[in-house]
C-alpha cells in the first residue's frame, strides 16, 4: 500500500472526517489539489502553506507533488493536527504541521481543551513571513466570521 493509500485509509476510519465535512477524503483532497494545479503554476520546489488544513485531505497531494519543496499545515484544533503529525509526517518528510491558537469560535468546542499549548496565530505568521510560495485555505474563510490579513499569505487559494 502506497503513504498516499494509507493516510487517506486512516481518514476514513477517523472520527475527525465527520469534523472537516464527512465527505470522501481522497476525492476532496483530489479535487482540491487538481483546482490549485489549474490556478497556479505550482511547481516541485515550491514551499506551500495550507492554512485550516484539518487532518490533511489536501496537504496529502500537495506533499505527493512537492518532491522538492514543502507543504507546511497549520490549524487551530489539536488533535487533527496530531493526526497529521501521526499519519502524514511521518510518510513525508517533506511536510510539518503546526497548532496555531486562533480565534474561530466555531471552531473552539474542538480546540478549546489546547489553546494554552498552542502557538499563537500572530507569532506563526510572523516566523513564517515571506516563506510561502502558495497560501491554499479550503473551506476555512467560509467557516469564520473574522477580517483575514490576506497580505501575509502572499497568493492564496481557497
Ligand atoms: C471545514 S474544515 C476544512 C479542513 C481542510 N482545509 C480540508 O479541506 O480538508 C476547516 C478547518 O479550518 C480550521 N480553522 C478555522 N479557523 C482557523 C484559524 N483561524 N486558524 C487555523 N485553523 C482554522 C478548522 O479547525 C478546521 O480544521
Amino acid at each position: 500500500m502506497s503513504a498516499t493509500d494509507a493516510v487517506f485509509d486512516a481518514m476514513r476510519q477517523s472520527e475527525m472526517r465527520a469534523w472537516v465535512g464527512d465527505a470522501e477524503p481522497r476525492a476532496i483532497g483530489e479535487q482540491n489539489f487538481r483546482s490549485i494545479v489549474e490556478n497556479f503554476p505550482l511547481r516541485r520546489d515550491h514551499t506551500v502553506f495550507d492554512f485550516g488544513c484539518g487532518i490533511g485531505r489536501t496537504s496529502v497531494p500537495l506533499a505527493e507533488f512537492l518532491t522538492e519543496g514543502r507543504l507546511i499545515g497549520a490549524d487551530m484544533v489539536a488533535k487533527q493536527i496530531q493526526f497529521c503529525h501521526l499519519e502524514i509526517a511521518s510518510r513525508f518528510p517533506n511536510t510539518a504541521f503546526r497548532c496555531t491558537r486562533a480565534h474561530n469560535p466555531h471552531y473552539y468546542p474542538y480546540a478549546a481543551a489546547d489553546r494554552d499549548t498552542a502557538i499563537d496565530e500572530a507569532a506563526f505568521f510572523a516566523a513564517h513571513h515571506g516563506m510561502f510560495d502558495l497560501t491554499v485555505a479550503f473551506s476555512v474563510f467560509t467557516h469564520s466570521i473574522r477580517r483575514w490579513p490576506l497580505a501575509i499569505c502572499g497568493r492564496c487559494a481557497t
